[in-house]
């Protein structure tokens, strides 16, 4: 859908289409007049200004934080690090407690600073402006922390890792960037796989007129099964705010049943979301034997639980 005037598109596909620009993931805080931290998620972090030093973010006005961010003097900008989603997760639930079980300390301004985290951007509030529905929120830096560790992406409404883009190699040319050292590394080869896998894969989730978050959901659910919000948002590296939007119009489309019980929400798959990715699934079994039926010297069964075992310690580390 393309329009120029906001008649021509919903909030949705205004939403939709800048999901497309991937960003940072940040934490901002702050203290209110009481000294109690504050903090929230955006991924509205940008850039402003090297000379003075000047970055900004926006705060949706009806945040319950907004007004103290208006308020407030001095504020840090956390740019998350890879392993900290549920860190994301915690700090995107309006009102929640959400320095209850936090690491952090206060630093000499008042301002609550987060531990294990990319990069921090300590803030002086420079200026505010209205920005329809939020605050734009324009801070010269003060002083900045790099732990130079990989910074969480966000982009598509899912949470990712960056890697870099490398190109197919040619017949006899040697592969960019590519080492014996590089080479000989399990993980480079691991990712080149998967990203391999997952862009072909990528497109023909796409032209079936599905997102991959859409197709992430749909598939965890698929066969009608059950599954917590909190266990779906981890299966699919969604956000859970996102994650309940796609859930919401999935619902809608009679794609799924969001139920609740004992105060934990649940999604289920019905026949009508198991048959719109029935063919994707298909799909993924016929691209996963093929690929599989070229490698004679180790069994599928061998690779699948080595990876499991992979994926399990990376977790539980
Ligand atoms: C990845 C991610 C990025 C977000 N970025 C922003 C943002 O830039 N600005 C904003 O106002 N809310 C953003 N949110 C939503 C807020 O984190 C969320 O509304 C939060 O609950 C506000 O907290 P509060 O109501 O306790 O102040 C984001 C959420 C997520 C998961």
């Amino acid at each position: 859908m393309t329009g120029s005037d906001a008649e021509s598109f919903s909030s949705r596909d205004f939403r939709d289409a800048l999901s497309s620009f991937a960003t940072g993931v940040t934490i901002v805080t702050t203290t209110d007049a009481d000294n109690n931290p504050v903090g929230m998620t955006a991924s509205s972090f940008n850039s402003v200004s090297t000379e003075p030093p000047l970055i900004l973010w926006s705060v949706t006005k009806t945040a319950q934080s907004a007004p103290v961010f208006k308020a407030a003097e001095h504020f840090a900008v956390h740019v998350l690090a890879t392993d900290q989603t549920d860190l994301s997760n915690k700090f995107a639930k309006s009102g929640a407690d959400k320095f209850g079980d936090t690491s952090y300390s206060i630093d000499a301004a008042g301002v609550p600073i987060l531990d294990n985290i990319a990069a921090r951007f300590d803030c002086k509030t420079w200026q505010i402006y209205e920005g329809g529905d939020h605050w734009i929120i324009v801070g010269e830096v003060l002083a900045i922390e790099s732990a130079k560790k990989e910074g969480l992406v966000f982009g598509g409404g899912t949470y990712a890792i960056a890697s870099p883009l490398t190109t197919p190699k040619q017949n006899g040319e040697a592969e960019v960037g590519s080492t014996d050292l590089v080479d000989n590394m399990l993980f480079y080869h691991l990712s080149r796989a998967y990203h391999q896998m997952a862009h072909q894969f990528h497109e023909e989730v796409r032209n079936k007129g599905l997102t991959v978050a859409e197709w992430r959901i749909s598939a965890s659910l698929f066969g009608q099964a059950k599954c917590t919000l909190s266990d779906l948002a981890s299966r699919t590296f969604l956000d859970p705010i996102s994650m309940e939007d796609i859930l919401s119009a999935m619902e809608e489309q009679g794609l799924c049943d969001l139920t609740e019980s004992n105060g934990i929400r649940v999604a289920q798959g019905t026949l009508k979301g198991h048959k719109r990715v029935e063919d994707l699934i298909n799909l993924a079994n016929e691209n996963e034997t093929s690929i599989l039926s070229s490698i004679t010297d180790v069994s599928p069964d061998v690779l699948k639980s080595t990876l499991k075992k992979i994926t399990n310690g990376a977790l539980n580390s």
